[in-house]
C-alpha cells in the first residue's frame, strides 16, 4: 500500500501545469482499439489508471509505447480476448472495452466493473444501448457478454433515462461502425464526451451534436487514426489545485487549464471570496482573505462537478463565518471523506447524506484513509493544511488520477513524499 506522508501547514506559491483529463484518457485508450492504424495521444497524464489500461491493452496484443505524456497506442495486430475480472475490477473505467471491442469486433467479453465505491453505480443504460442496437447482452459467472448479431450492429434511435458520461461514451464507441444512423437523446454534455467525438471524428468517424442533448452518428466500415489527438486538460485535477491555492496558496498560477470547463466551480469559489484572475489558459489564485461559507449542489454538466464536492470541501472549512451545505446529487453516498476529516479535527458531519460544515477549522494532522480518489484528494489537500503530519493510506487512489502530484506539490513549497507500508491488518 502507498502511503502519502504531509507535513502541512506551509505556504504554497508559483506555477502548476495541468496534465490531460483523466476522464477522457481513460475513454480514449479503449476508444483506440477501434483504430486499425496506431494512434498518437498527447498529453496523457502519468497515472496510474493508464498503466492498468495499458496492460490491458497488452492482454489483447496491443503494442502500447509510453514517453513524457505522449502513448502510442498499436492496435493493427489485435486479438479479441476475454477480459475477465482481476484488472478489470480495478479500474472502473475498463467498461469502456464493452463498447470498444464490440465495435471492432461485434462482440466483447469484460468482467463486471469495479471502481471507486461511492455509492451505486449500476451499468443498465449501457446495456440498454448495446441491445438498441442489436447485441445480445448475458451476465455469467461476473462477467457481460455482449454479441452483436450476425448481420453486425443497426443504427438506433436511444434515450438514455440519466446523461450518464459512462453510457453516452459507451454506446458512441459501440454506434460508429454499426450499420446506419444512431440518435442518442438525454446524452452527458461533459467536455470529456466532446474530446472522444473530436478523436473519433479525426479517425473518420461521423458524429455530430455532442455537448449538446443530442448525439447524432451515421455508421462507417472502419476508422483509421491519421493525426495526433491532444486531450483536454484534467478539469478535475486544475479545480482540485484551485482549491488547495485558495486554502494554503501565497499566490499560485494554475496553467493549461479551459477556464470555461471550470465554470460552476470558478463561480462557487469566486462566491465565497476567493479572487482569481484568468487568462487565456491559465489561472492565477490570490492569497484568500476572510471567506464566506457557501452551499454546493453536485449537477451534472455545466453544474458544479460531483468530482469537485470533496477537493473543497477543506475550502469550506476555512470560511469564518455561516453553516455550509454540500449535496451531492449525483452520488449522495459519495461522503466517505468526512470521517476521516472528523479525524483531523474537523467540524462537518453527515445527514441524510448531506454534509453539514461548521466554519473556522484549524485542522491538525493525522493518519487517515483514502477510500476513492476524490477522498483521496480532499485529504491532500486538509493534510496541506492541517498543521503537523498527515499520513494518507491507500494513497494509490490519488496516484490513480493525480498527474506526477508529488512533483508538482513539492514544486509549489510542499513538504510530501509517498512511501510503501504494509497494507493494515484487520482484525476479524
Ligand atoms: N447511472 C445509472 N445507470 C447507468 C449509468 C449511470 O443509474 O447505466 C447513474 C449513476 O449511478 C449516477 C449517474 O447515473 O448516479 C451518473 O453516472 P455516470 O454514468 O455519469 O458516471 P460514470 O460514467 O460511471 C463518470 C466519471 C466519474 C464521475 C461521473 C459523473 C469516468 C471514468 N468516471 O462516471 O468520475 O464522477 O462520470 O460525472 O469518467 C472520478 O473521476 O472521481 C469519478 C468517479
Amino acid at each position: 500500500m502507498k502511503q502519502m506522508i504531509i507535513h502541512g501547514g506551509k505556504p504554497l506559491q508559483g506555477d502548476v501545469w495541468i496534465g490531460g483529463a483523466k476522464n477522457s484518457t481513460v475513454a480514449l485508450i479503449p476508444a483506440a482499439i477501434l483504430s486499425r492504424t496506431t494512434v498518437t495521444l498527447e498529453g496523457v497524464p502519468r497515472i496510474s489508471d493508464v498503466d492498468n489500461l495499458m496492460d490491458l491493452l497488452g492482454e489483447m496484443n496491443v503494442a502500447c509505447e509510453f514517453s513524457e505524456t505522449t502513448l502510442k497506442v498499436n492496435p493493427e495486430q489485435i486479438k479479441l480476448s476475454p477480459l475477465p475480472a482481476g484488472k478489470v475490477k480495478s479500474l472502473r473505467a475498463s467498461y469502456y472495452f464493452m463498447g470498444a471491442l464490440l465495435g471492432r469486433f461485434g462482440q466483447a467479453t469484460v468482467g463486471f466493473p469495479g471502481g471507486d465505491d461511492i455509492g451505486p453505480r449500476p451499468i443498465d443504460q449501457h446495456i440498454m444501448g448495446f441491445e438498441a442496437l442489436g447485441a445480445s447482452v448475458q451476465n455469467k459467472n461476473d462477467q457481460i457478454i455482449i454479441t452483436a448479431p450476425a448481420s453486425g450492429l443497426h443504427g438506433a434511435e436511444i434515450r438514455l433515462e440519466m446523461p450518464s458520461v459512462g453510457a453516452t461514451m459507451n454506446i458512441i464507441m459501440a454506434s460508429v461502425t454499426a450499420k446506419g444512423k444512431t440518435v442518442i437523446a438525454n446524452v452527458a454534455k461533459e467536455p470529456e464526451i466532446i474530446d472522444l467525438a473530436t478523436f473519433l471524428n479525426n479517425m473518420g468517424a461521423v458524429i455530430r451534436g455532442a455537448g449538446t442533448d443530442t448525439i447524432r452518428i451515421d455508421g462507417v466500415p472502419e476508422l483509421r487514426a491519421q493525426v495526433a489527438h491532444t486531450i483536454i486538460p484534467d478539469r478535475i485535477e486544475a479545480g482540485t489545485y484551485v482549491s488547495l491555492a485558495a486554502c494554503m496558496g501565497n499566490g499560485i498560477r494554475i496553467h493549461n487549464i479551459i477556464a470555461e470547463h471550470l465554470d460552476a466551480f470558478l463561480a462557487k469559489v469566486e462566491e465565497m471570496g476567493v479572487v482569481i484572475k484568468t487568462d487565456e489558459d491559465s489561472l492565477y489564485v490570490y492569497p484568500a482573505g476572510e471567506l464566506k461559507m457557501v452551499q454546493v449542489k453536485t449537477e451534472p454538466y455545466p453544474g458544479f462537478a460531483t468530482d469537485l464536492q470533496q477537493p473543497v470541501t477543506p475550502l469550506l472549512l476555512t470560511a469564518k463565518s455561516g453553516e455550509g451545505i454540500i449535496l451531492d446529487s449525483i452520488y449522495p453516498r459519495r461522503t466517505r471523506h468526512i470521517p476521516e476529516l472528523q479525524k483531523m479535527g474537523a467540524k462537518v458531519k453527515v445527514e441524510d447524506n448531506i454534509i453539514l460544515v461548521h466554519p473556522g477549522t484549524q485542522l491538525h494532522g493525522a493518519e487517515v484513509t483514502a477510500d476513492e480518489i476524490r477522498a483521496g484528494a480532499c485529504l491532500m489537500v486538509a493534510g496541506l493544511m492541517a498543521d503537523g503530519t498527515t499520513k494518507i493510506n491507500n494513497a494509490d487512489n490519488i496516484l490513480r488520477g493525480y498527474d506526477r502530484v508529488v512533483q508538482k506539490l513539492t514544486q509549489l513549497g510542499a513538504d510530501v513524499s509517498i512511501v510503501d507500508v504494509p497494507e493494515p491488518a484487520y482484525e476479524s
